[in-house]
């Protein structure tokens, strides 16, 4: 104990000389631009970024950014420790895209890897470092959303990945884990990854409703995902290609039935649950398992850190609760250690989750 209280005040003494010192580095004013740097190799980055910004993101959570972040994790899990194909984090969907857009997993990718390509090619970058960049561009446009690191300098993709690595939402259980697994990442980090299904939407799942959001919330890095989730499901009836899957109880809204299936899994309910209402714990192991994501298959050493570019994300005035209409009751229970956390409930009727318009 008093080891303990003793470590900690050291590493207060040392975290306020480090604050100290940073006041005291020296920034340099970038080439061509209004932002200085306290790394001058950065300095083409925040070119990057505006470029970015002004013309595909919007600076906004809106489908780009989202979009965004998706191509993170479909460029980076083309990666297995058990064999030698597959690149890891190295832009080979956008190098190799008539080849990886063409897997059925990347659909809807297209237009995200067109842009990216476009970006990328205006300003002498590769498409591994782009598609990191741009993800932690994306996700800082989310209020409530964490600073993700960023390292430049990912050389260019020699060969694409092969198919079936990235996970599919009828998948069960036990094959999405055993996937992520040969990618190196424990069934706590995938569903820390899958943080990221909080300002998210499928427009490929079912075409007819393009849009559709996965928690009621998609402009916000908050925790609704790790709630709505777990509110129990409306199971398709009858004989229809839907038969037995299950549904998201609020109109306008889609539950993927691998988030549905990953919330109710002894293997990962807990941890699931964990986040329903610890925005700070969820962001902390999000920015965690997507620093690890980014450098999958990459030698760091040879890596730059320029996280100074990523912008720094607004807080989001969303806390958990429980959407109109629904309370503690409408939880189903799946831990089976810890009770869900009793929530408030938003006032008013029940309405209906709004679509995220197509980017433009
Ligand atoms: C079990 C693993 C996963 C499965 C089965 C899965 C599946 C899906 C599916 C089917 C969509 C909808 C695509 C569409 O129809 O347009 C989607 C969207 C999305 N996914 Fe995942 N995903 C998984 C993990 C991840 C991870 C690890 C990340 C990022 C770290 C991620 C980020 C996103 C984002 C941001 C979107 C929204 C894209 C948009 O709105 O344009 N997903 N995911
Ligand atoms: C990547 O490839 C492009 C051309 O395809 C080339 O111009 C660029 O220098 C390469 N970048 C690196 C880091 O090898």
């Amino acid at each position: 104990m008093a080891f303990k209280s003793f470590l900690a005040s050291l590493i207060s003494i040392v975290a306020l000389f480090q604050a100290s010192q940073a006041g005291l580095i020296k920034r340099v004013a970038c080439p061509n631009s209004k932002h200085t740097a306290t790394n001058a190799a950065c300095c083409s980055w925040f070119n990057v970024l505006d470029d970015l910004q002004k013309n595909v993101l919007f600076s906004e959570c809106g489908e780009a950014s989202h979009s965004s972040l998706r191509i993170v994790f479909h460029d980076a899990i083309g990666f297995s420790k058990n064999s030698n194909k597959g690149g890891g984090a190295d832009g080979s969907i956008i190098k190799f895209g008539d080849t990886e857009l063409e897997f059925a997993a990347n659909n809807g990718i297209e237009e995200i890897a067109d842009d990216l390509q476009g970006v990328a090619d205006a300003h002498g970058k590769t498409y591994g470092d782009i598609i990191q960049f741009a993800g932690a561009v994306g996700v800082a446009n989310c209020a409530g959303a964490p600073r993700l690191q960023f390292l430049a300098g990912r050389p260019n993709a020699t060969a694409p990945a092969p198919d079936g690595t990235v996970p599919d939402p009828f998948q069960p259980v036990s094959t999405i884990l055993a996937r992520m697994a040969d990618a190196g990442f424990s069934s706590d980090e995938l569903v820390a990854l899958l943080a990221s299904h909080t300002i998210a939407a499928a427009d490929e799942v079912d075409t007819t409703i393009p849009g559709t959001p996965f928690d009621s919330t998609a402009d916000q890095f908050d925790t609704q995902i790790f709630i709505e989730t777990q509110l129990r499901g409306l199971t398709f009836p009858g004989t229809g290609p839907h038969q037995g899957e299950v549904a998201s109880p609020l109109a306008g809204e889609m539950r993927l039935q691998s988030d549905h299936n990953l919330a109710r899994d002894p293997a990962t309910a807990c941890t699931w649950q964990s986040f329903a209402n610890n925005h700070a714990l969820m962001t902390q192991k999000f920015s965690a398992a997507m620093k690890k994501l980014a450098v999958l298959g990459q030698n760091t050493n040879k890596l730059i850190d320029c996280s100074e570019v990523i912008p720094v994300p607004k807080g989001t005035s969303v806390t958990p609760h429980f959407p109109a209409g629904k309370s503690h009751a409408d939880i189903e229970q799946a831990c089976s250690s810890t009770v869900f956390p009793n929530l408030p409930t938003a006032p008013g009727p029940a309405k209906s989750v709004t679509p995220v318009p197509p980017g433009t």
